[in-house]
């Protein structure tokens, strides 16, 4: 998440003005560096807390969290710490306008769905608007929706797959990725969507969207339909993303690979940069039905798919902007915090195994109440990538065309080329292979950033590295990386592994967690994460059901005796992971995503392996984000 709005202020957008008047002092305020905080870490493998000694009372009263822990399970709902209540706001399929039409699984159509929140919600951000005129609190909910599970949204495809996904069911699943912008409101009923908002919006794989940056135009990304190169026909696979201080949203396009199929023509030119990014994938039968989705058609349309793109959410009626400065490859995430001097720095995973950590430095600085969408920040700056060396220090390496290896006598003939093919860049220039690189969060008010690494089963017990020290790495880990003095633009940073996932009581498993940690606090699996009003972490999984409990959230202490001590909060249904996790600026409010609930081996539309969160006889699962609030009001988590 990013954590533009839990600080300060009374960010507002003035409905009908071309961009968001705002935001924040908040990061500005913050930027000088708390440091000090860090505590002598009290890491060490352990299984369980010492209940009931003298001692442990010291040690909670030491920590930042107050809750009861929940208990590690499994099961076909979700479930929230005690003290605390999980309501419904949005599930695929609801109506975002009047003249929706009234979710019917049985009867899906592309025009209903482009009216209606989609599949798979992944990313959620939150920009406050001014209270209404009752004075209620609203802003507006920035959702992605990262894929489509065709075997559980359709009837009937898993017999005979993919001839049974038909042009229709294509252009659903166009119509269910993308995002959705959703005006919600706090009244007595607790939080709401505001059918017919004007600012309500569907981004779509087929919203028209313009390329921006260094690589806009650029040949490699003309195809029959653009030959201009700036006009691409939306975004796809949007995984977590980011609200820039201006009160934009970021979409990050992550695994575009599964969208394409088909053969590239024999000795293409973009062969290698297709294999690359995994381009063919084949995971879906779109380009059976839409010819740019057929890389033998259109071999450069994969070159337009990759990036992180701004949507400016003040005016539903503005083209979102593809940032090309910010590199192309499976974009995790986008999250942005202001160095010391103003400049803007996205911290960017790359989600796949063995694949790099990135951050990008605008090259001018945010004005508050000044800089807008229009201002183009994200098109002009430096994007590092980061190699991590065994000596504690994070050196970050820029990828800049002319600059050592980046040269036409390796194939890059311009800073276009090192763009489009950042993956490729980044191996030359020597960057860390890390164990999937998802979200990564810098808290302002401490100068550090966290990176979650979700596992890499792949790697080989001869090729850990210092940063990845694990192999095969089940279970992942959390990094942390430490700016000097609080500047997130810095170009030499410090690093340190925060925990080692898995089951502590396992020695072969590895696990590193605070010894203060119980049965339930640790997990598997880091993905998405979140830094809280309070400046406190969050951490969400995709995977930990791998060690037979749900995925879920858990809070994480990263500073004094406890540091490194994980606490359950909360956890999905079956077949789910938990995405997006958002808090309100006053804390009193959490957002959270339950993506793929059903899901499992052989689950499909007639046989999901839960049918979460409507339970009707042939009610299909439906992805959904929850509001969680505090019995009584009060902050999350204590
Ligand atoms: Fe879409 Fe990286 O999880
Ligand atoms: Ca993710
Ligand atoms: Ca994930």
């Amino acid at each position: 998440m990013d954590s533009s709005e839990n600080i300060t202020a009374n960010p507002r957008i003035a409905a009908g003005a071309e961009t968001i008047s705002t935001l924040i002092e908040r990061r500005l305020s913050r930027r000088g560096f708390l440091g000090g905080l860090a505590a002598a870490s009290a890491l060490a493998a352990c299984a369980t807390r010492p209940e009931g000694d003298a001692a442990f009372a010291a040690q909670e009263e030491a920590g930042v969290f107050r809750f009861t822990e929940l208990a590690r399970g499994l099961d076909e709902t979700h479930h929230v710490a005690e003290g605390y209540r999980a309501d419904l706001l949005m599930r695929w399929g609801d109506p975002l306008w009047e003249d929706s039409p009234a979710f019917d699984p049985l009867n899906q159509s592309a025009a209903a769905q482009q009216r209606q929140f989609g599949y798979n919600n992944d990313f959620i951000g939150f920009v406050p608007l001014d209270p209404s005129e009752d004075g209620s609190p609203r802003g507006l909910l920035c959702v992605n929706h990262e894929y489509t599970s065709t075997n559980l949204m359709f009837p009937g495809v898993t017999k005979g797959y993919p001839a049974t996904v038909t042009r229709e069911i294509a252009l659903t699943e166009i119509a269910a990725h993308g995002g959705t912008i959703v005006e919600i409101r706090k009244g007595a009923t607790g939080w709401q969507p505001v059918i017919g908002s004007p600012f309500n919006r569907r981004i779509m794989a087929d919203t028209q969207m313009d390329i921006h940056g260094p690589a806009a135009g650029h040949p490699r990304l003309r195809t029959t339909d653009d030959p201009s190169g700036t006009l691409v026909l939306g975004t796809m696979n949007n995984c977590a993303g980011g609200i820039t201080p201006w009160g934009t949203y970021l979409m990050a396009e992550e695994n575009i690979n599964g969208n394409f199929l088909g053969k590239l023509p024999e000795g293409h030119p973009e062969a290698d940069n297709h294999k690359r990014m995994g381009v063919p994938g084949g995971w879906y039968q779109w380009g059976r039905h839409v010819d740019r989705f057929d890389v033998s058609k259109e071999p450069n349309e994969p070159n337009r798919f990759g990036w992180v793109v701004e949507v400016n959410i003040a005016d539903p009626t503005s083209k979102p902007r593809k940032r090309t400065a910010l590199g192309r490859f499976k974009h995790e995430g986008a999250e942005t915090v202001l160095a010391p001097d103003g400049r803007v720095v996205a911290y960017m995973g790359d989600d796949q195994v063995f694949d790099y950590v990135y951050k990008f430095v605008s090259a001018r600085a945010y004005v508050p109440g000044v800089t807008g969408f229009e201002d183009n920040l994200l098109d002009e700056g430096t994007l590092y990538v980061a190699r991590f060396d065994a000596d504690g220090t994070l050196a970050w390496l820029p990828l800049v065309h002319g600059q050592g290896p980046l040269t036409a006598e390796n194939g890059f003939h311009s800073q276009a080329d090192v763009l489009i093919e950042t993956r490729r860049a980044g191996d030359l220039l020597g960057a860390t292979p890390m164990d999937r690189p998802e979200d990564v969060e810098a808290n302002p008010g401490t100068g550090r950033a966290y990176v979650m690494l979700t596992n890499n089963k792949g790697r080989k017990a001869d090729d850990v590295n210092d940063a990845n020290p694990r192999g095969p790495n089940r279970f992942g880990h959390i990094i942390e990386i430490v700016e000097p003095g609080g500047d997130f633009a810095s170009e030499t940073s410090r690093w340190e592994i925060l925990v080692k996932c898995g089951d502590p009581a396992v020695a072969e498993v590895g696990a590193v967690w605070n010894p203060l940690t119980t049965e339930n606090g640790w997990f598997a699996s880091p993905d998405n994460c979140a830094i809280d009003a309070s400046g406190r972490l969050w951490v969400s999984t995709d995977g930990n059901d791998d060690t037979g409990a749900a995925d879920g959230l858990w809070a994480l202490e990263t500073e004094g005796p406890r540091r490194g001590t994980g606490r359950h909060f909360f956890r999905v249904p079956v077949g789910a992971e938990l995405c997006g996790p958002r808090f309100t600026a006053d804390g009193e409010t959490l957002f959270v995503a339950v993506q793929h609930p059903g899901d499992g081996d052989g689950a499909s539309y007639e046989a999901p392996t839960t049918r979460w969160p409507d339970f009707g006889d042939a009610s299909p699962p439906r992805p959904s984000v929850l509001v969680i609030t505090r019995e009584g009001g009060g902050p999350i988590g204590g």
